[in-house]
């Protein structure tokens, strides 16, 4: 497959079958084109780099290098299931890097929305690079790159490129989901084994929960909204609304108010839940969640998580307000 633009006569991939013969068709284009050399990605758990990592495993084996930064700014379980998928279960060269220190270090006492990103992006590349140096004869970079990504049709910023290596570190790209749509990206890692909750999981930002700690980000709220998030999705999955329910995820912000927790007044946080639906990104509906579910989830989020007093339900939409708070 060459090029940037999907032909008009490429069917979707929307069956086993399809994917089966996608997969078979990259397995022999991507030995043509890496033969004996190695390969590095950035393998962050999401859909589009598993797909790939699982892809390359597949064509390539071990000439493969995955590196999985942890940032600290990851769900609950998401570094455990990429090192018991891909190093356990597939067998992959992965590479993990413990980096919640130095991420956090660096975005302590940063408040501004962008600088927060700008801080996560150029550490993120610059542990990459550092990884990438450690490793010898690496002549490709493999990307998760789709199709919305290169037309920028779907609202989703993107996020599928560790452009930003400097000069002596540019390798020849290797994009093998470059033609393809989210859903087929899905059927193609459904065909390659990956398990359920990585192929059909919902998106999730670059920043990852550094945009959803709102505010300087300090560690006791991460970890308030990593345990309330991880509460939220254990809740949608139980009640049927994972899968059916386009985003949703919990929010921490930076002021706390007066409570009361057995006769003793409490001073803490408030949780966010935010849950949407979209078809693009562009604009997006707020869930009609039953009251009852939202009830039970406050119940368990006050009572389950550290320095938590209230919950708050985002009625918004897209417009007026982002799907993300920052
Ligand atoms: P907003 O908040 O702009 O989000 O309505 C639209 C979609 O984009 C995701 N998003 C991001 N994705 N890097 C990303 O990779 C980012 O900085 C970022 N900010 C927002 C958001 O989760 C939603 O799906």
């Amino acid at each position: 497959m060459q090029g940037n633009v999907r032909p008009e006569t490429m069917e979707r991939i929307t069956t086993e079958e399809l994917a089966n013969a996608f997969i078979e068709e990259q397995i022999k284009e991507l030995r043509e084109q890496i033969g004996d050399k190695k390969v590095l990605l950035a393998l962050s758990g999401g859909v589009d780099s598993s797909v790939v990592a699982a892809l390359l495993i597949k064509a390539v084996g071990k000439q493969l290098v995955c590196v999985h930064v942890n940032h600290g700014l990851l769900r609950k379980g998401e570094p455990e299931q990429v090192i018991e998928v891909f190093r356990n279960q597939m067998d992959a060269n992965l590479v993990y890097v413990d980096a919640v220190d130095r991420f956090l270090d660096k975005l302590a006492g940063v408040a501004e929305p962008e600088k927060k990103r700008k801080i996560i992006g150029a550490e993120f590349i610059r542990v990459f690079e550092e990884e990438a140096r450690k490793q010898d004869g690496i002549e490709f970079l493999a990307q998760g790159t789709i199709y919305p990504d290169i037309i920028e049709s779907d609202g989703v910023k993107a996020h599928h490129n560790v452009g930003g290596l400097p000069e002596d570190l540019q390798f020849e790209l290797v994009e093998p989901l470059k033609l393809l749509y989210k859903d087929e990206v899905r059927v193609v890692g459904k065909a390659l084994g990956l398990p359920d909750n990585m192929v059909y999981r919902q998106p999730f930002p670059g920043p990852g929960l550094g945009v959803r700690c709102l505010g300087a980000i300090t560690r006791d709220r991460l970890e308030a909204v990593r345990e309330s998030d991880a509460i939220l999705r254990e809740e949608f999955a139980k009640n049927g609304l994972e899968g059916k329910v386009w985003q949703y995820f919990t929010a921490v912000p930076d002021f706390r108010s007066v409570g009361v927790n057995d006769g003793k007044r409490t001073f803490a946080y408030p949780v966010i839940i935010r849950a949407v639906n979209t078809k693009d990104a562009m604009t997006a509906t707020v869930e009609d969640v039953p009251f009852s579910l939202l009830q039970h989830i406050t119940a368990r989020i006050t009572s389950e998580v550290e320095g938590v007093n209230r919950v708050l339900y985002d009625l918004t939409p897209k417009p007026s307000g982002t799907i993300e708070w920052e």
